[in-house]
């Protein structure tokens, strides 16, 4: 079987664009098989998956006991509507707030994703402000750079310009602040008045749009101290850096905050089902319960399926210590990206935490000059690494227009570290030798 309509970024809507977008001229690849950390086309072609799709399989692909325990999830219930409790709703609420949240006195509710969590989380910190009778506080800072996903809210609060394109007029306008420095937030909250501001939401490592942007030390300690003070709540923005990503349990944890809110999706249910999730402490909720205000459910909110496969994936990285493998594993790749890397003439920058890392791609590195847009360098990187077998990541957007990301499966080894780092270095090479 031919893929005859594109499946490239738009899937199948964009029909006449009949293309894969990383390889110029080739058909999109027929993914028939997930196996560790190896994807298998069709063609029988192996596919490193340094990339972990779109950071999001921990556990790795095609374990046996994931699809037991979704069988027997769906041979059982079926649809149920959010609000009713089911034996897999209850049991991952238990499972997240015992082992994975700041305190199990946290609250919970799933999603369908990041960017629904987001959305969700945004929802939570206004109608906590209106609950409290600050009907004013109606704005949400975000950063730039950001990405925290593609529905019209996450768009508005984000800052990826390549995702907002065409966008621009239609996104509620959002204040921005700096995504290095404290200080821009004090003075931000300053122009736009703290009794507008519900929520400041940034992710503690900045993925898509900044090709895994680690801030200084003291930023997220600052950020924090700055919001508590004008009663601006944090929204931790853990699409990607929740459940281990960085070698901590939450991303937070490692950039030394405790957040008042907390998106996350993607590695919860390890790229298995679709889900995502809010979490929070139960004095910003309580104030909407005792009001008649509308905390709206989506439809497919904890569906039971995706409830009992992300229990399972958790307690795999649990049992299987995997969250400590990231933090190893995550060294490991580092030192192999700085040894590499470390003096590469169009490599600004090796970055990242755990086992999430990215290298900033630079047309010369000694003047930071940039490649031209229009060259789409990290594309062009990511087109010849699939074609020599192995998914890096593609990102960066604005001041870090160009940047892959290496986001494996936690249980990668340094052999598959070796091939990824190797076969990165061949397309960086080979895609700036294209471009002299
Ligand atoms: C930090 C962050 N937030 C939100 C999202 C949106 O998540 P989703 O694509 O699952 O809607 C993403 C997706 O990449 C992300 O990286």
């Amino acid at each position: 079987m031919t893929p005859t309509r594109t499946w490239g970024y738009a899937y199948s809507l964009l029909m006449d664009t009949s293309r894969f977008p990383l390889i110029p001229g080739a058909q999109p690849m027929l993914i028939t098989k997930g196996d560790g950390v190896w994807l298998e086309a069709a063609s029988g072609q192996r596919i490193l998956d340094a990339g972990g799709g779109a950071i999001v399989t921990n556990i790795g692909h095609g374990r046996p006991e994931i699809a037991e325990v979704a069988a027997k999830a769906l041979k059982q219930l079926d649809y149920v509507v959010p609000l009713f409790a089911t034996e897999s709703r209850v049991a991952l609420v238990d499972e997240v707030s015992d082992n994975w949240l700041p305190d199990p006195s946290w609250r919970c509710v799933f999603v369908s994703g990041g960017s629904e969590s987001i959305d969700a989380a945004i929802r939570v910190a206004q109608l906590h402000h209106v609950a409290c009778g600050r009907h004013e506080r109606h704005k949400v800072i975000g950063r730039d750079v950001s990405y925290h996903g593609a529905t019209i809210g996450a768009l508005a609060v984000g800052s990826h310009d390549r995702r907002r394109k065409g966008l621009e007029l239609t996104l509620p306008a959002m204040p921005k602040t700096s995504h290095h420095d404290p200080e821009q937030l004090e003075k931000i909250i300053e122009i736009e008045g703290a009794h507008t501001i519900s929520a400041f939401v940034g992710e503690p490592v900045i993925g898509a749009a900044a090709g895994a942007y680690v801030p200084p030390d003291d930023y997220w300690p600052t950020v924090s101290e700055i919001c508590a003070r004008h009663d601006i709540l944090v929204i931790a923005d853990e699409v990607m850096t929740g459940f281990g990503r960085l070698g901590t349990k939450m991303g937070h944890e490692a950039l030394d905050f405790t957040p008042d809110i907390i998106a996350a999706g993607k590695g919860l249910g390890g790229g298995y089902v679709p889900i995502g999730g809010v979490y929070t402490r139960a004095d910003v909720v309580e104030p909407i319960g005792n009001t008649d205000l509308a905390l709206m459910f989506y439809t497919f909110a904890g569906h039971d399926l995706c409830c009992a496969v992300s229990r399972k994936v958790l307690q795999i990285l649990r049992e299987e210590n995997l969250v400590e493998r990231a933090e190893i594993m995550g060294t490991f790749l580092r030192d192999r990206l700085d040894a590499e890397f470390g003096e590469h003439p169009n490599v600004e920058e090796v970055r990242g935490r755990g086992l999430l890392q990215g290298l900033g791609l630079v047309a010369d590195r000694d003047s930071g000059a940039p490649f031209p847009r229009s060259a789409a360098f990290a594309d062009q990187v990511a087109g010849i690494a699939l074609e020599n077998g192995v998914w890096v990541y593609p990102s960066g957007s604005g001041s870090f227009d160009d940047a892959v990301m290496f986001g494996p499966p936690f249980v990668a080894t340094e052999d598959h570290v070796d091939q990824m780092v190797n076969v990165a270095r061949h397309a960086i090479d080979a895609a700036a030798a294209a471009l002299t």
